[in-house]
């Protein structure tokens, strides 16, 4: 394949995850911010969800409020997205704010509610960094 012909090719793909996952998904996926397990971090663990993948966050605290977050995860694009943009809501928030935080405020700032088959990664991300935090008081 010719390298124009691959690039319409990519276009329809995307447009076509635009359209299921929304753009703010599709986004993330393809350029996951804070992506990557740092040197140091305060407390962090990896949760597995009912699919079978696992998430794992790492998070640097300073006082109460959270500084940095980092993930990795094998999951599906919505999962890679679902982390990143918890990730960047995440950071400078309270401890106890991140502690109230839902699976719906997640959704809400994806601008988008998953594919009910995808539903399930929205809780993935948020249920992985609220363990991750529990980690915090052992
Ligand atoms: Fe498994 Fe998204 S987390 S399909």
């Amino acid at each position: 394949m010719r390298n124009d012909e691959f690039d319409i090719v990519e276009q329809m793909v995307k447009v076509d995850a635009d359209k299921r996952f929304g753009p703010k998904v599709t986004d993330h996926f393809h350029n996951p911010r804070n992506y990557g397990k740092p040197e140091t971090y305060d407390c962090s663990t990896y949760v597995t969800g009912m699919c079978g993948d696992t998430v794992g966050f790492f998070i640097t605290v300073n006082g109460d409020r959270i500084e940095r977050v980092g993930y990795e995860t094998d999951g599906c694009g919505p999962t890679v997205a679902c982390a990143s943009v918890l990730s960047d809501m995440a950071e400078g928030k309270t401890l106890s704010e991140v502690a109230a935080m839902k699976p719906q405020d997640l959704l809400d700032e994806l601008g988008t509610d998953l594919p009910v088959e995808n539903s399930h990664c929205a809780d993935l991300a948020v249920n992985a960094l609220k363990a991750a935090l529990e980690k915090l008081k052992v």
